[in-house]
């Protein structure tokens, strides 16, 4: 039988108001992650992951997107720094028909001597925006978006674990924007020994936001 090739958006109808004053609304930069995933889909079914980790999940949605395409050959498993996306996660996925183990914690800090090596998909849509050192981490929202110098505060502490986090056969996806320096990303991911392709781009208002796929050489 065909498999499905369209990832349904998820529903996230669950989300209250309320919960939008302390973890991060599903937006462009979400869908486009999406949508570079369901473009991807050959790709990632060929490589058949049977372990996934996204870091950062906020409301869940990125993660249930893949969970429902893949389906349960696959385990997927959740971090966020903040308790109340954890949370949600779980009743996104609930939702949705996709179980997700989720841990609260630093990054990958929790979770990384027993998955070390086995992460077939690694997603991260990190903080991005551009703002000063002293903005990040200050509060539940300011975690969603500030980035601190080149908005990369948050992704650079990832990028050293993501040799230690990867199967030989796993893929990263990662969102980022231009201000980020993507080049440099590539440089230093390519100096660990991983080459990269762009998967996809989108401007939505002032953001030129691009998805790139890290692989081992
Ligand atoms: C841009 S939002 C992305 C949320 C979701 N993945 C999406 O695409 O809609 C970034 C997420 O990373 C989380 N985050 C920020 N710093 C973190 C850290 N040090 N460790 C774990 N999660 C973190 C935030 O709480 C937030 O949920």
């Amino acid at each position: 039988m065909d498999q499905p090739d369209k990832i349904k958006t998820p529903d996230f109808s669950h989300i209250t108001s309320e919960d939008l004053n302390h973890i991060y609304e599903p937006s462009e930069d979400s869908f486009l992650l999406i949508d570079a995933l369901e473009k991807d889909l050959a790709f990632i079914r060929e490589r058949g992951p049977s372990l996934c980790l996204e870091v950062g999940t906020g409301s869940g949605v990125v993660i249930t997107a893949l969970g429902s395409i893949l389906g349960s050959q696959c385990h997927y498993i959740g971090t966020d720094i903040n308790p109340r996306a954890c949370s949600i996660t779980q009743q996104t996925g609930r939702a949705n028909g996709v179980d997700i183990e989720t841990v609260r914690t630093d990054l990958v800090a929790e979770v990384i001597d027993r998955v070390r090596g086995s992460i077939d998909l690694l997603l991260f849509n990190p903080p991005y925006v551009v703002t000063p050192s002293e903005e990040v981490g200050q509060g539940d929202l300011e975690y969603t978006w500030a980035g601190g110098v080149k908005g990369r505060e948050v992704l650079d502490r990832l990028l050293p674990s993501v040799d230690a986090l990867l199967s030989p056969k796993g893929l990263f996806y990662l969102l980022v924007l231009k201000e980020n320096d993507p080049e440099e990303i590539v440089s230093i991911m390519d100096s660990r020994g991983f080459s990269c392709e762009c998967i996809m781009r989108r401007r939505t208002g002032p953001e030129n936001l691009l998805v790139l796929r890290f692989s081992r050489k």
